[in-house]
C-alpha cells in the first residue's frame, strides 16, 4: 500500500470510528429520555402483557452490549454472569419478564453505563478488521442498532401507558395537501433485492439477489386516516367479505371497530396519543391498524397490500439506471428533509410529506412515518447465514410472521434502510404500523 493508501484508509478508519460513537451516543441519548420522563414506579411496572417493564428494556441493552462488545468481540469476562438468564429474551417471555427480580432502576442504569464506559474504551483502540464481527465496526453498528430497536420498543410502552403525557416532540409544520398521482406503475423485469455490500445491514437482509416482479401500480402515499374512516363508515368492520377467515375471526372475538388508540365520540373519532386525546387528523397516515385491517381495507378498495418484494422494489429501484439504491432518494444518508425518523415527532407526518425523500418514480414517505405491512411472510433470501447469532432472525422465519418495511417516526436512522426488515404477528398494532395498498397491472 502507498503512503497516500495508507493515509487514506487511516482516514476511512477514524470517520468510521467516528460515525460508530455518533451512533451509540445517539441512542444513549434516547435511552436516558426515555427511561428518566417517568418516575421508578412506572419503569418497573408493566404497562401491557405485550411489553417489557421499561427497566428491563434498560438492562437488556446494557446486557447484549456486554456480550457482544466487551465478551465477544473485546473478550472479557463476564461482568454480572448472574444476570444474563433474566435479559435473555428466549428465556422468559415478556408477560413473565415483571416477576423476574430484575435490577432496579438505579442499578440498570449504573450497569448500562459502565458497560458503555468499557464499550467507549474498546471503540477507541478497535481496528475494524481481522473477523465478520469487527469488520467495518459491524458489532458496533448492531450494537447501536440494537438500542434503537430497544428504544422503539420503549416508546410503544410509552404509548401504551395510561396517565399524563411525559413526552413531547414538536408538531409536523403544516404542509400543502398531497395532490400528486395517488398510484406509480412499477415496471415489470428483475431488480435486486438484499443486500452484500450494506455494512451494518443484519443478516435477514442479505445477500443480494435478483428478483423478478410482474409489473404493478402502488399507492405514492400511505393510506390516510380519512380513507381508513371511509372504509370504517362503509361497514367495513362488519363486512366479511373484506376480510380473511382468520382476520374476520379476529375482529369478530375481539370486537374491534376501528385503529387501536381510536374512540367515537357523537359523529367524531377521537385518539390518544401519548397521554393526550385529540381529534383523528384525517391528513395522517392510518397508525396503529394489524395486518388483518390493512388488508380488509385493501380489498375493500379493490386493491391488495404490496409483497414485500413490490415494496423493496419501489423503494430502490431506479428504472433510468436499473440499479437498487440505498433508500428511495438515492445514496445518501438519510437527512430531516428527506424522512421522519428518528422520534423528533411524536407522529408521522401528513401523507405526501417529504418530497426530497421521494422515489424515482415520485412514491413518497417509504422510509420513515409508519412501517408497512406487506402480504410477505418473513422467509429468509436465497443464501442466507444466520449471522452473529440465530435468534435474531432465523427462529422466526415462517409464516406465523409479516414482513413491515420502511420505518417509522420512532425509528433511527442507523436502524433504517431500503433493505431492512422488519417482522410481526399479524394481530399486533401496538406497533407504530400502518400500510400502503398495490394491484396488479392487468388487475
Ligand atoms: C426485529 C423488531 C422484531 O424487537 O423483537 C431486538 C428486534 N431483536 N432485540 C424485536 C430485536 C432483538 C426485533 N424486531
Ligand atoms: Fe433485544
Amino acid at each position: 500500500m502507498s503512503a497516500q493508501e495508507s493515509g487514506t484508509a487511516a482516514a476511512g478508519t477514524e470517520t468510521l470510528r467516528e460515525r460508530l460513537l455518533a451512533s451509540l451516543v445517539t441512542a444513549r441519548a434516547r435511552t436516558t429520555l426515555l427511561t428518566s420522563c417517568v418516575e421508578e414506579p412506572d419503569l418497573t411496572a408493566q404497562h401491557s402483557p405485550l411489553m417489557s417493564p421499561l427497566v428491563w428494556d434498560l438492562a437488556h441493552i446494557g446486557n447484549q452490549e456486554e456480550l457482544w462488545l466487551l465478551r465477544n468481540v473485546g473478550g472479557r469476562e463476564p461482568m454480572r454472569p448472574e444476570i444474563d438468564g433474566l435479559y435473555d429474551a428466549f428465556e422468559h417471555p415478556r408477560s413473565e419478564r415483571p416477576s423476574l427480580p430484575l435490577l432496579p432502576p438505579e442499578e440498570a442504569r449504573r450497569y448500562a453505563s459502565e458497560v458503555r464506559g468499557r464499550a467507549l474504551d474498546l471503540l477507541e483502540g478497535a481496528d475494524f478488521e481481522g473477523t465478520r464481527l469487527t469488520e467495518a465496526g459491524f458489532a458496533f453498528g448492531m450494537i447501536a442498532q440494537h438500542e434503537q430497536q430497544h428504544d422503539e420498543t420503549m416508546l410503544i410502552t410509552h404509548q401504551l401507558r395510561t396517565g399524563p403525557a411525559a413526552l413531547t416532540a414538536p408538531d409536523h409544520r403544516p404542509a400543502p395537501p398531497y395532490t400528486g398521482p395517488a398510484e406509480v406503475l412499477v415496471p415489470g423485469g428483475p431488480f435486486t433485492m438484499g443486500t452484500s455490500t450494506e455494512p451494518w445491514a443484519l443478516d435477514n437482509e442479505r445477500p443480494a439477489h435478483v428478483r423478478e416482479v410482474a409489473p404493478y401500480w402502488i399507492d405514492t402515499v400511505p393510506v390516510s386516516n380519512a380513507a381508513y374512516q371511509a372504509f370504517i363508515a362503509d361497514g367495513g368492520y362488519d363486512t366479511e367479505r373484506w376480510w380473511t377467515q382468520e382476520g374476520w375471526a379476529h375482529v369478530r372475538r375481539n370486537s374491534l371497530t376501528a385503529p387501536l388508540y381510536w374512540h367515537r365520540e357523537g359523529d367524531q373519532w377521537l385518539r390518544r396519543r401519548f397521554g393526550v386525546t385529540e381529534a383523528v387528523p384525517p391528513e395522517e397516515p392510518v397508525l396503529h391498524v394489524c395486518w388483518y385491517e390493512a388488508d380488509a381495507y385493501a380489498r375493500w378498495a379493490g386493491r391488495r397490500l404490496p409483497t414485500e418484494a413490490e415494496w423493496e422494489k419501489a423503494a430502490r429501484h431506479d428504472p433510468a439506471t436499473g440499479r437498487s439504491a440505498r433508500y428511495p432518494w438515492g445514496d445518501a444518508e438519510p437527512g430531516p428533509e428527506h424522512a421522519n425518523l428518528g422520534q423528533r415527532h411524536l407522529s408521522p407526518a401528513p401523507v405526501g410529506s417529504y418530497p426530497a425523500g421521494a422515489s424515482p418514480l415520485g412514491v413518497r414517505q417509504l422510509i420513515g412515518d409508519v412501517w408497512e405491512w406487506t402480504s410477505s411472510d418473513l422467509a429468509p433470501y436465497p443464501g442466507f447465514a444466520a449471522f452473529p447469532y440465530r435468534e435474531y432472525s432465523e427462529v422466526f422465519f415462517g409464516p406465523e410472521y409479516k414482513v413491515l418495511r420502511g420505518g417509522s417516526f420512532a425509528v433511527d436512522a442507523v436502524a433504517c434502510r431500503g433493505t431492512f426488515r422488519n417482522w410481526d404477528y399479524p394481530i399486533r398494532r401496538q406497533i407504530f404500523s400502518g400500510f400502503r395498498t398495490a394491484r396488479s397491472e392487468s388487475a
